[in-house]
């Protein structure tokens, strides 16, 4: 295995990605995030990022991360359960390599953190692919979506482009549970993510705490896994096929499905506003007038929306978005390809002083 450069840092960028079939709900509390039902998402492409920048260093004293320009802490008393998890990929990924200096991660988002749109799936799964470039371990991108699961979930399809799989899986310990490229991000590229933000502040209730009691407490629950199974093969007939009329429609299901689990969780979880609601209601009129569906609305863990629709229709679908109150900005996304490495000027490390470039502490 070749080393590492210790002298320069590597830098990756990677996205968000939108699932049309939905994950919620692991199988059960092992931290291995293992899901019920397998899932089905469109990776965005670089509008929305997260760049992530890795230098491995015997200068450094202790395994660092800054987000966004904040240090996180990810060794220590009060830690986020994702960074619990990320210190241990990291110490995971360090012993394979044979590596026994410390880390400094710099990663950015460039899209609100925390609003439903996923920005864990992007950090996730950029960091596990920088981690493995900069530690040069050579990791097939199936390694890698089994690695990025266990940070955050949804995290896993992000390692790869265009239209993505995440198989359940059977194994308890979680080693057929990965994602795959079902299309590529060229197969459809009409294809776009209109993302209204009606709401970019952080949710009220976490995804990983909303898995768990959905899981514990949700009646409807029990019919979840089996719909979104159908669902999944559903929205591979509907893409093959290039039918946004079919698509949109498996979307909305599913999207409506999840959503009903959670408020049926005890006590109940809403993560729709009275704007999400409208954006619905005006969806569904809006295909009603055309005579077939012509965008499909999903919402994750927040009340933001993804639209999904195509160039052909993308203006009368800003029209209908356009006559919503509380629509706060648009933002427009087709297929990415996933994950790949960045040059030098893009670096987030000042590699000189062993230090993130745009460090809010720095600033003040
Ligand atoms: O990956 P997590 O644990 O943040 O769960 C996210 C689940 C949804 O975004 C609601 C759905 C999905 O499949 O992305």
């Amino acid at each position: 295995m070749v080393k590492p450069d210790f002298d320069s840092a590597t830098t990756a960028i990677g996205t968000p990605n939108i699932a049309f079939i939905k994950y919620w709900g692991k199988r059960d509390d092992s931290g291995l995030n293992t899901p019920n039902n397998s899932s089905i998402s469109m990776t965005l492409d670089e509008t929305l990022s997260t760049k992530t920048s890795v230098l491995f260093s015997e200068r450094l004293g202790k395994d660092t991360l800054y987000i966004n320009g904040d240090e996180e802490p990810i060794e220590g008393g009060r830690i986020s359960e994702k960074s619990a998890y990320l210190k241990r990929i990291l110490d995971h990924m360090k012993r394979i390599a044979g590596v026994d200096h410390h880390a400094l991660i710099v990663s950015e988002n460039s899209f609100p953190s925390g609003a439903g749109i996923a920005s864990s799936a992007s950090g996730a799964a950029t960091l596990v692919f920088a981690l493995s470039e900069a530690l040069n371990l050579e990791m097939a991108r199936k390694e890698m979506s089994i690695t990025a699961r266990q940070i955050s979930g949804s995290a896993c399809r992000s390692l790869f482009g265009g239209i993505v799989k995440w198989r359940a899986g059977t194994e308890k310990d979680g080693s057929d549970s990965y994602a795959e490229q079902v299309f590529d991000s060229s197969y459809w590229p009409e294809l776009i993510d209109i993302i209204a933000i009606v709401d970019s502040s952080k949710k009220r209730v976490s995804s990983s705490a909303g898995h768990a009691a959905t899981v514990k407490t949700s009646v409807l629950y029990g019919a979840r896994p089996a719909f979104a199974e159908n669902g999944v093969s559903e929205i591979e007939r509907a893409v093959a096929a290039k039918d946004l009329n079919r698509l949109s429609m498996a979307i909305m299901r599913d999207s409506n499905n999840m959503h009903a689990t959670m408020l049926d969780t005890w006590p109940p979880i809403m993560y729709l506003s009275d704007a999400s609601k409208d954006i619905i209601y005006k969806v569904h009129e809006l295909n009603e007038s055309e005579g077939k569906c012509i965008a499909g609305y999903t919402f994750d863990a927040g009340p933001n929306a993804h639209i999904i629709t195509s160039e052909e229709h993308r203006d009368r679908v800003m029209e209908t978005l356009s006559e919503i109150d509380g629509i706060r900005e648009t933002i427009e996304s087709h297929m990415g390809g996933g994950p790949r490495l960045l040059g030098e000027k893009d670096c987030l490390i000042d590699e000189a002083g062993i230090a993130p470039k745009n460090s809010n502490t720095r600033k003040e």
